[in-house]
């Protein structure tokens, strides 16, 4: 294939009929468009529909987002992870509001200026909202893009996304920016898709697809592996008195920055040792219970985690940077990283 000017009329064809139905689809205003992207952006479709439609309940304008306090912003993000993507959405807000009257600009070079918006996020908002024709390459489209024209370029380079982003430019329908787009975004997800064999047989591409005829797809897109990541031990406590649990928020920087936690401490601590840690804060322990262990992978690092569950006499005082906080306060207001959900889970359960 010379170009990729062979794929546009079958693509397209393909996604008239196949399209999944999707909540940000029926509706694609830029505001719209930009909430589901990011959010998609670490996180499947399906699990990303329900916080999208509460979003956008909670949140039904980009003004209503530059405003809304970051306690609830956090919390309508909670589990999404990431939440420096949540933080930087509200920063884009306040210019749009300031520099723009509250509107999404119809333009790509400012979309792109945004805070959090790179290349195919701009693309993205620019195509499906207002018809521009610029290209939206996400990993979907790379790996489709490698596999059509039988590419072994590594493409966590950006030097080669920005080649594919060429391709694409140059073929783009008139007046069909978006659709062109989310078709190859939608051939990613649902046919060409990353882990075990694609759907070779459902996609529109195949007789010229040059991975597929060479018998290749499944070598195909070559990226260099992520860097390991780094294992760090911690021991999580619930920290219970009566019906509350001691909370803290973490530092301003870095990792979950600004979140709130569960008491935790580096390394794996013995029974002995956790209680050496609560008598330290000044509280009395009663009881002390081990509890399962758990990992959370982060994107750079993996917490596996010890638990314990340590009853405590009601603390005369709160000690230095803990505070307690009821159950139904803990599900209401306080946004929990993923990273404790086993321990968490244990205390909302109980
Ligand atoms: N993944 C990323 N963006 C998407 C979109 N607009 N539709 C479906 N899946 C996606």
């Amino acid at each position: 294939m010379e170009n990729l000017k062979e794929i546009v009329t079958p693509l397209m064809d393909w996604y008239k009929k196949h399209a999944r139905v999707l909540p940000w689809r029926d509706e694609p205003d830029a505001y719209r468009v930009w909430v589901s992207e990011i959010m998609l952006q670490q996180t499947r479709v399906e699990a990303v529909k329900p916080y999208f439609q509460h979003f956008l309940k909670e949140l039904p304008t980009i003004q209503d987002l530059a405003q809304v306090e970051e306690e609830r912003l956090l919390k309508l993000w909670e589990g999404l992870g990431y939440y420096n993507r949540v933080r930087n959405m509200q920063k884009a807000a306040v210019m749009i509001v300031e520099q723009y009257g509250g509107k999404m600009p119809s333009d790509y070079e400012k979309i792109l200026a945004l805070p959090g918006i790179g290349s195919y996020t701009a693309g993205a908002i620019a195509s499906i909202a207002f018809g521009i024709p610029r290209p939206a390459v996400d990993g979907n489209v790379l790996r489709v893009l490698s596999r059509v024209l039988k590419s072994y370029e590594d493409i966590m380079k950006q030097s080669v996304r920005r080649k594919m982003e060429k391709e694409v430019q140059a073929v783009i329908p008139k007046g069909h920016a978006g659709d062109f787009n989310q078709a190859l975004i939608e051939l990613g997800a649902i046919v060409c898709v990353p882990n075990g064999a694609p759907k070779c047989q459902e996609c529109p591409l195949s007789g010229m697809c040059k991975a597929r005829i060479d018998g290749v797809a499944q070598e195909l897109p070559k990226k260099t592996p992520p860097k390991t990541r780094k294992i760090e031990d911690r021991t999580v406590l619930v920290l219970l008195s009566d019906n509350k649990a001691a909370l803290n928020k973490r530092p301003k920087k870095g990792l979950l920055a600004g979140l709130y936690e569960l008491p935790n401490l580096k390394g794996h601590l013995s029974q002995e040792e956790v209680l050496v840690f609560v008598k330290q804060l000044k509280l009395s322990p009663i009881r002390i219970q081990k509890l399962p262990d758990a990992k959370h992978i982060f994107s750079h690092m993996e917490w596996h985690m010890a638990g314990y569950e340590v009853k405590i006499e009601e603390p005369t005082q709160e000690p230095e940077g803990f505070f307690f906080v009821e159950k139904e306060q803990m599900e209401e207001r306080y946004s929990i990283p993923a990273a404790f959900e086993a321990y968490t889970e244990y205390f909302k359960n109980r």
